[in-house]
């Protein structure tokens, strides 16, 4: 069996938890392979909505295996408050859902280095989520990371060793802060782990396969927050790509199946870094009040404009899409006109490709559709929908090269559609 791949093709916040819940019933496994509680995943079924951070989309739907691959970064506190959340809302997880013992521990020094790197940059800082996810990938990059198999092995030796390490740079760097309570929570966050099933997850998900199991693999952030084809450095720290799927949880290259690759029918933003297409004026305010855009953890306003189809197409290639999913097309129910940028003016030449540094001097070309101005959120199938609506997904599918396969109409998981376009 082969192992499909979802991930995000913008900046983050997609939609790829919705996602990965409506099409978890055509899998027998879930995996996360790479971020950690930086992500915010929300889904929302039968009148309830519900965050995810490091556990996989898939828990909700059916006895499922979700796994927390080696790729991932895990902070013990906010993982045990996320599920004895979940434990409570009358979803146990115990049984199914299986931790690598090569994922990473973010300490709660991690945090404060987090905070203090901020601190430090001043006027050029990333806006990071704060959760220690840049100090933790970097020690693991390093070589002086502590793993979820470090929790049985030496464990005291090996925090201690790391703490103190942190400390020291927190020192040069004169930052002031104050562990006590983080710490409390976080070795109360070890003692939780220990009652989950630690594996050795590349074994587990190859046997599973060889089984004829079938593996849907959940990417965190987005393509233009990788750490090598992001907007670096206005990007995390690990690989959101297509191939941190391989390398976050020792699956092959040539397993994987369908890449599905998942946008929405505009574009936002969250942190610093930036983003050719944004707008400033009250058409971004309207996209932001009716697509709800603020942080589903931190609750920080998105940063909201037209889609970027030359980021896009970019996103496509490095990740070899297959099938393209567009979300949130009911925000855009109300708008006259509709705008898609195309190229980009770069010192007065323009340009369809995404270019080396996009920091400065990038001006969106635009080009413009009219509007459906119908509400399709009560639509059921793909015979609804208008023919404005159609116009901007074949336009969107030409300059894209990929057919979109599936559209979301609302936040909840009945509000999903699957097009039935020839191959
Ligand atoms: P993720 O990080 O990619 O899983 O996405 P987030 O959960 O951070 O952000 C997506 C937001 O959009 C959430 O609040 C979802 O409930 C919501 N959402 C998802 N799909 C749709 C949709 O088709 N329409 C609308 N209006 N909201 C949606
Ligand atoms: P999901 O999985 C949107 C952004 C942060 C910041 C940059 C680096 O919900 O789509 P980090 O804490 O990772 O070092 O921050 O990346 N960022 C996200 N933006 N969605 C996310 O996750 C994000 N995870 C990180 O805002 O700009
Ligand atoms: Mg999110």
């Amino acid at each position: 069996m082969k192992v499909d791949v979802l991930l995000g093709l913008q900046w983050g916040d997609e939609g790829k938890g919705k996602v990965v819940d409506v099409l978890t019933p055509k899998y027998d496994v879930v995996a996360r392979f790479q971020g950690g509680p930086n992500a915010g995943h929300t889904l929302e079924f039968e009148g309830q909505k519900y965050v995810l951070r490091s556990i996989p989309s898939g828990i909700f739907q059916g006895n499922k295996v979700n796994i927390v691959g080696n790729g991932v970064v895990l902070d013990p506190a906010l993982f045990k408050a996320e599920a004895e959340a979940l434990e409570a809302s009358g979803h146990p997880l115990k049984e199914r859902l299986h931790i690598s013992k090569k994922a990473h521990l973010i300490l709660p020094t991690h945090r404060i280095l987090d905070a203090a790197y901020e601190a430090a940059k001043g006027d050029a800082k990333v806006g990071t989520t704060g959760k220690g996810i840049g100090p933790t990938y970097t020690d693991k990059v390093s070589r002086n990371g502590v793993r979820v198999g470090d929790i049985l092995h030496n464990f005291e030796q090996k925090y201690a060793a790391a703490k103190a390490r942190h400390e020291q740079i927190l020192k040069s760097l004169n930052y002031e802060y104050d562990l006590t309570e983080l710490e409390k929570a976080w070795l109360e966050g070890i003692e939780y782990l220990k009652q989950f099933h630690f594996v050795d997850s590349e074994h587990e998900i190859n046997n599973l396969l060889k089984d004829g199991k079938s593996v849907l693999c959940e990417g965190a952030q987005g393509t233009m927050l990788d750490i090598d084809f992001g907007s670096y450095p206005f990007v995390t720290s690990s690989n959101t790509v297509c191939a941190g799927a391989c390398t976050g949880l020792g699956v092959a290259p040539n397993r994987i199946g369908e890449v599905y690759g998942i946008f929405k029918a505009y574009c936002t933003r969250v942190g610093a870094g930036p983003f050719p297409s944004e707008l400033f004026d009250e058409t971004g305010d309207k996209i932001g009040a009716l697509g709800h855009e603020f942080g589903a953890v931190t609750g920080r306003k998105r940063r909201c404009g037209w889609i970027d189809l030359v980021a896009l197409k970019y996103s496509v290639m490095v990740n070899g899409v297959t099938k393209l999913i567009m979300m949130k097309s009911d925000v855009l129910d109300t708008f006259d006109t509709i705008k898609a940028c195309v190229a980009y003016k770069v010192n007065g030449e323009e340009i369809d490709y995404f270019p080396y540094d996009i920091t400065e001097g990038v001006e969106p070309v635009y080009a413009e559709l009219p509007g459906w101005k119908t509400d399709m959120t009560k639509m059921q199938s793909e015979d609804e929908f208008p023919e404005e609506f159609n116009a901007y997904l074949t336009f969107l599918e030409e300059q894209l090269g990929v057919q979109i396969k599936i559209v979301s109409v609302g936040p909840d998981r009945a509000q999903t559609i699957e097009r039935y376009t020839e191959e």
